[in-house]
Formats: C-alpha cells, sequence, structure tokens
C-alpha cells in the first residue's frame, strides 16, 4: 500500500499529473484490497522496483539505518535494557543482534530460545525492527559459538586441518555431520521466529559471520583433500565456458586461462596451484554449506539471508585474512554455489569506501552494509551508500558501546559521550529519517545519485535530470579556498530543471546538457525538510547563501553563473532548487 507520504511526495515533487494520477489510483485500489481482503502484509522480503531491488517491509520500500550490537550483548537481557534507549536517541529503526547455536541448543536436541525472546520484547517496545546474526559454525571464521557438545567431539565433527595438518579451532566445512547439526539448529530457531513473529519485527538474517579461513589458504584434512582431487563441479566449469570473453574477465576465469583454460579436471588443474585457486575451492565449499543452511530454513520462513565478509587488503594473501568468504574476487562462485543466500555484504571498517561499496554492488547483489564506522566519515557513507549504489541500509558494529561514535578505533577505557543526540551519526539518521521516502522513490526511478568528497578528492561530477551535476568541497568565496576536508551529498532530480540535494560541507553547481540556453541559475533555492514525504519549504536562500564565486566574466566563460547551492558543515541538511536558463 503506497502511504499517504508516498502519495504526496510524488505530487509535490512535480511529477507529471498523470504519473501523479496513476500512483493515487493504485495507491486507492492497493488500499481497497488490503481493506477487503484483509490479507496480512507480506513478510519481509527483497524486490525489485525499477532500478533498484529493495528490502519491503509490510508492504512498503525501507531503509534500514541500523547498528549492531556487540557479539555477546544479547546474551545479558539487564545489559540489554540499558542499551535500547541509546539506539532510540541515536535515530535508528533497526537493530543487528546476534543469535548464538551454543545459547539456544546448549544440549543436543534440547531448544531454548528465552534471549530470541528477549531481544523481540525490547525491540517491539522500542520500536526497532531486528536483524538476527546466527553465529552457528563459524564467527570470524572461527567456531567459538558452537555448543561445546559440538566442540568436544572433534570425531564426529572434523576440525580444519592446516599447515603440517594441525587441527584449529575451526568446524570445517567438509564436514557434513557439522553442517546437518548447524542446520537442525538453525531451523529451529527459524520455526521459532516464524511462530512468535508475525508482526514482522524480524527483517533479514546474517547467516554465520564473515566465514572463511584462518592460518592457511585450504582446509587440508581428509575429506578437503579428497574434495581437491575430485573434478571442479559442472556448473562452475559451465560457467566458466560462459563467461570466456567477458571484460573485465573475472577473476575465476582469469585463473582458469591461466591454468590453461581446461574444460574440467581437479581443483588445481584447472584452476592452477596457487592461494587464489585454493581460495576459490573453499569459497565453493563455504557457499555449498551455507546454501544448505539457508535453503532449509526458507522451506520454513523465506526471510532474506544474507553474508558478511572482511574485504581482503588487495596485498592480503588467503588465510591472512578469512578467506573463501565472499570478496569481489570469488563472488561469482558464491553465486553459483549459493543461490539461497539473497545478497554477500561487505564489512567496511578501513580503506576505499566507495570503491568497496561499489564492487559489491551488482545487479545480482543489493548493497548492504552490515558493519560500517559510527564516526562523521559514517554518515558520508551511509549517504553514498544510499544515493549512489541504491543501498538497502547501513549499520554501524559495536554500536551500544558508544565510544565508537567519537572514535576510531575504539581506546579501551575512554569515556562515552553523554550528548547522543548531537553527534554525527544521530544527526545523519535524523536527516535519512525524514529523507528515505524521496530516496526510496528516486532509487526506483534512476534519478539519484550521490558524492563522497575528501581532500584526495575533492569533487565530482555526474549526468542527472539532463545536467552535469558538479559536487565540489565547500569554498570560501571570497579566496576559493577549500573550507573543509570532508562532503558528502545525495542529489535527486526531482523534475524538469528541479533538484533535491541532501547532505554536508559540499556546493553544487549544474550545467545543462540539454539544448537550450548554455547557463543554468538558481531560480530558487530553499532551505526545508521532508515530513512524512512531503516537501516543507523553510528559508528561501539566496546573496549569501548562494553565491559561489564573484569573477562573473571568469564564470560567464565557464558557462556558469557564479551561483550555486551550498551545504553547510552542521550536519546533514535538504535544499530544493528550481533552476532557469539563459545565454551568457
Ligand atoms: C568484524 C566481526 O564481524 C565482528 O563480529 C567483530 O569481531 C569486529 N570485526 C571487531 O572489530
Amino acid at each position: 500500500m503506497l502511504r499517504k507520504a508516498e502519495l504526496h511526495y510524488n505530487w509535490r515533487a512535480g511529477r507529471t499529473p498523470m504519473k501523479h494520477a496513476i500512483i493515487a489510483l493504485t495507491g486507492l485500489l492497493t488500499v481497497t484490497a488490503a481493506g477487503a481482503a484483509d490479507a496480512p502484509a507480506a513478510i519481509p522480503h527483497l524486490e525489485s522496483r525499477g532500478h533498484a531491488k529493495q528490502l519491503i517491509v509490510d508492504g512498503r520500500p525501507w531503509i534500514m539505518l541500523a547498528g549492531e550490537l556487540n557479539n555477546t550483548a544479547a546474551s545479558d537481557p539487564a545489559y540489554l535494557e540499558t542499551v535500547w534507549p541509546k539506539l532510540t536517541r541515536l535515530n535508528l529503526n533497526t537493530v543487528l543482534v546476534a543469535v548464538a547455536w551454543d545459547w539456544i541448543e546448549p544440549e543436543e536436541g534440547k531448544f531454548d530460545f528465552a534471549l530470541v525472546d528477549g531481544v523481540l520484547a525490547g525491540a517491539r517496545k522500542n520500536n526497532q525492527r531486528v536483524v538476527f546474526l546466527w553465529f552457528g559454525s563459524w564467527k570470524n571464521g572461527v567456531s567459538t559459538f558452537a555448543p561445546t557438545w559440538v566442540k568436544e567431539d572433534t570425531r564426529r565433527f572434523a576440525r580444519v586441518r592446516v599447515g603440517s595438518g594441525l587441527a584449529i579451532e575451526m568446524l570445517s566445512p567438509f564436514s557434513d555431520a557439522a553442517m546437518q547439526a548447524d542446520t537442525r539448529a538453525y531451523v529451529k530457531f527459524i520455526e521459532h521466529l516464524k511462530s512468535v513473529d508475525s508482526r514482522h519485527t524480524v527483517l533479514m538474517i546474517q547467516l554465520e559471520n564473515e566465514v572463511g579461513m584462518n592460518s592457511d589458504s585450504r582446509d587440508r584434512n581428509e575429506a578437503a583433500d579428497r574434495a581437491f582431487a575430485a573434478g571442479v563441479p559442472r556448473e562452475l566449469l559451465d560457467w566458466l565456458q560462459a563467461h570466456k570473453g567477458t571484460t573485465p574477465t573475472p577473476d575465476p576465469v582469469r585463473l582458469w586461462n591461466a591454468a590453461g583454460a581446461r574444460p574440467s579436471g581437479s581443483w588445481p588443474e584447472v584452476f592452477g596451484r596457487v592461494p587464489a585457486a585454493d581460495e576459490l575451492f573453499m569459497a565453493w565449499q563455504y557457499a555449498r554449506y551455507l546454501d544448505h543452511i539457508a535453503a532449509a530454513g526458507k522451506t520454513v520462513y523465506p526471510l532474506p539471508v544474507f553474508t558478511n565478509s572482511v574485504v581482503a587488503r588487495p596485498d592480503a594473501v588467503p588465510g591472512e585474512y578469512p578467506s573463501g568468504a565472499p570478496e569481489p574476487s570469488t563472488l561469482d562462485v558464491w553465486k553459483i554455489a549459493a543461490p539461497a543466500v539473497d545478497l554477500n555484504c561487505p564489512d567496511i571498517s578501513a580503506g576505499n569506501f566507495e570503491q568497496i561499496a561499489a564492487s559489491f554492488h551488482r545487479p545480482d547483489n543489493p548493497l548492504f552494509i552490515p558493519e560500517g564506522l559510527g564516526i562523521a566519515v559514517g554518515v558520508a557513507n551511509v549517504f553514498y551508500a544510499l544515493g549512489a549504489q541504491s543501498a538497502l541500509g547501513y549499520s554501524v558494529f559495536g554500536i551500544d558501546n558508544t565510544v565508537r561514535l567519537i572514535m576510531f578505533p575504539p581506546v579501551m577505557g575512554a569515556t562515552p559521550p553523554t550528548d547522543l543526540d548531537n553527534l554525527p551519526l544521530a544527526r545523519g539518521y535524523a536527516a535519512l529519517r525524514q529523507l528515505a521516502p524521496v530516496i526510496l522513490e528516486h532509487q526506483a526511478d534512476g534519478t539519484i545519485n550521490a558524492a563522497w568528497l575528501n581532500a584526495a578528492k575533492p569533487s565530482q561530477e555526474f549526468e542527472l535530470g539532463g545536467y552535469a551535476i558538479h559536487v565540489e568541497l565547500r569554498r570560501t568565496f571570497w579566496d576559493q579556498k577549500f573550507q573543509t576536508e570532508q562532503g558528502y551529498g545525495i542529489v535527486m532530480a526531482a523534475g524538469p530543471d528541479e533538484f533535491y540535494i541532501a547532505g554536508a560541507d559540499v556546493q553544487v553547481t549544474f550545467k545543462p546538457r540539454t539544448p537550450g540556453p548554455a547557463v543554468a541559475g538558481l531560480a530558487i533555492d530553499e532551505a526545508g525538510h521532508f515530513n512524512d514525504g512531503h516537501w516543507v519549504a523553510e528559508r528561501r536562500l539566496n546573496g549569501d547563501d548562494i553565491m559561489l564565486n564573484y569573477r562573473l566574466l571568469q564564470q560567464a566563460a565557464l558557462n556558469q553563473s557564479g551561483s550555486g547551492a551550498r551545504l553547510g558543515p552542521e550536519s546533514p541538511t535538504t535544499q530544493r532548487v528550481k533552476l532557469y536558463r539563459y545565454d551568457p
């Protein structure tokens, strides 16, 4: 059912009357149908809407403005009670919380969901949605959250063997017994969720946590060695053949070519005797294991399921990071071997956020960041992910330790902030809560983009709505020096010559890309906000607000008017801009 807000927004944003009429009629029919049938809203699911794949919650697209609690927070109900108020003050709408195999099946075959029910009760009381993280066989690649009866029985539940053959604290993905036991516990958990969550508090499930090898490029136990010497699966061989001529060359095809592009053979025969080939071998096995668990859970309650990965540094060697996980280099293998996993997500706390986010966002892989930064740069990350990569949402890791919202890495014993409401993340999520319906519409329409700027990349330009949109770090107009080291902005084409701009510390100018007068000036520039999807104008901006450069002759020679939209430093703000055009 289209919300009133979405109807209002479509009207105000200058959409063609016909498009608005269709939207209004659709909304009316949907309301009638739902009213008549009282059909329960579909469970949370992913849906392709125009240019984007979006998370649909209670029949409406939803952006997760989230935070992930530290690993064991949910094992302590009394502690959890102290956390909920913080999440409210930080303007979250979704919380990522662990549920551990060890917590729900401490004895084989005996299940206890008290902690799960406590999380659901707290979330509902505090108007939060939940994404559960299933800590089953692996958490950061190791098996510490498996129950003791599993960890003790190393004969029934084989371990990974590395180097000279030493067993490590890691269940082997080649252990069928481990996979079956993990699957049974997971299915019991999903069955319980289905029985207690008719309100759809739970949106998605993360399956395991940052799976992958440690200390070696592959598992070297007996079952693994047998699989390594066996034939590469036909599905993967067929995919290699079908992608022989793809450009850029996918990593698995590059390895296959380097090893002679054989039509079949063992893993080393097909991919070569290199660590990257071992990583593909492990990726296939981890993917088949997680696919088995995901598929079993979906037969009961088909919530979207995702994985999270450490993103390997370019110079890292498999085994130095949890290798075999979904990475840009192994994502194709995961998509073939784990079709029941809906999305493979990057944890991004280091490296080039823009480049990593873009490398995970593919037509077959919507973007969600389960573990991101919560300091000021994290807000730029969210805006970029939502505006440029149509992300389903963003989650700050370890958010119950609010020190992470003022420093990264968090220093043990540092004094937590008290004024949570004015932290960059709280202000960023507050702005995004009111922008969400509009962003979702523009993600679907493909009329949105975003710039992520810093000293290394002080400006960016993209085409949108018939204009070249130039976004740069905010400057002083008297000496044209950059006033800031970081800036970000979402730009949405709202109608003919009309844009919404939301962000901080940037200035935006426009150059027409359609026939007609060469210069675009500001006819209207107003600050404002969205209330339930409906634009509410505040200040009418002009003069010092919009003049970016008084060297008007120089600007005219560049087909520029000297004015533009300027977004300040205080916190994300939003402007509506209507352009007019003239010839210089
Ligand atoms: C990433 C993991 O997914 C989290 O569970 C936690 O271990 C963090 N790293 C710690 O930085």
